[in-house]
C-alpha cells in the first residue's frame, strides 16, 4: 500500500508520521478512547513515543484531520484509522477517534474510505475485531459492510469491564 493520503467528504487521512506525536498522545491519553482497547488504560506519552509510533509509522495507519481551509476547526486532528496488512491479501480495519469528535459520522466516513481503498489496491479480505460490548465500534463495522463472523474468548492479562462477553470478529470479502 503506497498511498500516503486519502480524502473523504470531510476528512483527510494521511499516514502517521513522527510529528503526529502530540496528536497521538492526546488521543491515546484519553481514558474514554482506551476503555475497550488493550488493557483498557490510557497510554503514557513516553509509551506513545517508544512503542506506539514506531509500530504505526510502518504503514497502514492514518491520522485523520478535518478538511475545509479557513473554516473553524479545519485541520483539527480527530483520530486515527488503521488498514494494516496481516498477510495473504488480508488487512485489519480499526479506528480510534477522540471523544470531541464522536457522534458526527466520522468513524463511518473514514472506515468506508479505507474499505474502498482496500478494494482499489486489490485486497482479498478485510477483518476487524472489537470487544463484544463495544456497540459503537460494531455499528461502524456493520455500516461499512463488514459482517459478524464469530465471538471468541481470549485470556487477557488485565480485566476490562465487559471482557466476560468476549471479542467479536467481523469480515468482508472483496472478491479478489
Ligand atoms: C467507536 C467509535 C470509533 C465511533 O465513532 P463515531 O465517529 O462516534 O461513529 P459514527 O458517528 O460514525 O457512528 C456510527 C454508528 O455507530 C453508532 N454509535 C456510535 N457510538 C455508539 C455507542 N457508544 N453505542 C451505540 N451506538 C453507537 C452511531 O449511532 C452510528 O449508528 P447510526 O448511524 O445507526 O446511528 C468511537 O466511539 C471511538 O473512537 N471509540 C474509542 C476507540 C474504540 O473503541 N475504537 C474501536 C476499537 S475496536
Amino acid at each position: 500500500m503506497d498511498v500516503v493520503s486519502l480524502e473523504t467528504r470531510r476528512l483527510v487521512l494521511r499516514e502517521v508520521v513522527e510529528s503526529d506525536v502530540d496528536a497521538v498522545a492526546w488521543l491515546l491519553g484519553e481514558p474514554r478512547v482506551m476503555r475497550y482497547i488493550e488493557d483498557g488504560k490510557p497510554v503514557s506519552r513516553a509509551d506513545v513515543e517508544r512503542v506506539v509510533l514506531p509500530k504505526v509509522m510502518g504503514g497502514g495507519w492514518w491520522a485523520a484531520r478535518l478538511k475545509g481551509a479557513g473554516a473553524s476547526g479545519a485541520g483539527a486532528f480527530v483520530g486515527w484509522f488503521e488498514l494494516s496488512e496481516v498477510g495473504g491479501g488480508v488487512a485489519e480495519l480499526g479506528y480510534r477517534l477522540h471523544p470531541d469528535f464522536w457522534g458526527c459520522g466520522y468513524a463511518t466516513e473514514g472506515a468506508a474510505a479505507l474499505v474502498e481503498h482496500g478494494r482499489a489496491v486489490g485486497l482479498r479480505r478485510i477483518v476487524a475485531y472489537a470487544m463484544a460490548v463495544n456497540a459503537g465500534s460494531r455499528r461502524v463495522l456493520e455500516k461499512v459492510g463488514l459482517q459478524y463472523v464469530r465471538t471468541f474468548h481470549e485470556e487477557w492479562p488485565d480485566y476490562i469491564e465487559g471482557a466476560e462477553h468476549g471479542d467479536v470478529e467481523y469480515a468482508l470479502d472483496l472478491g479478489h
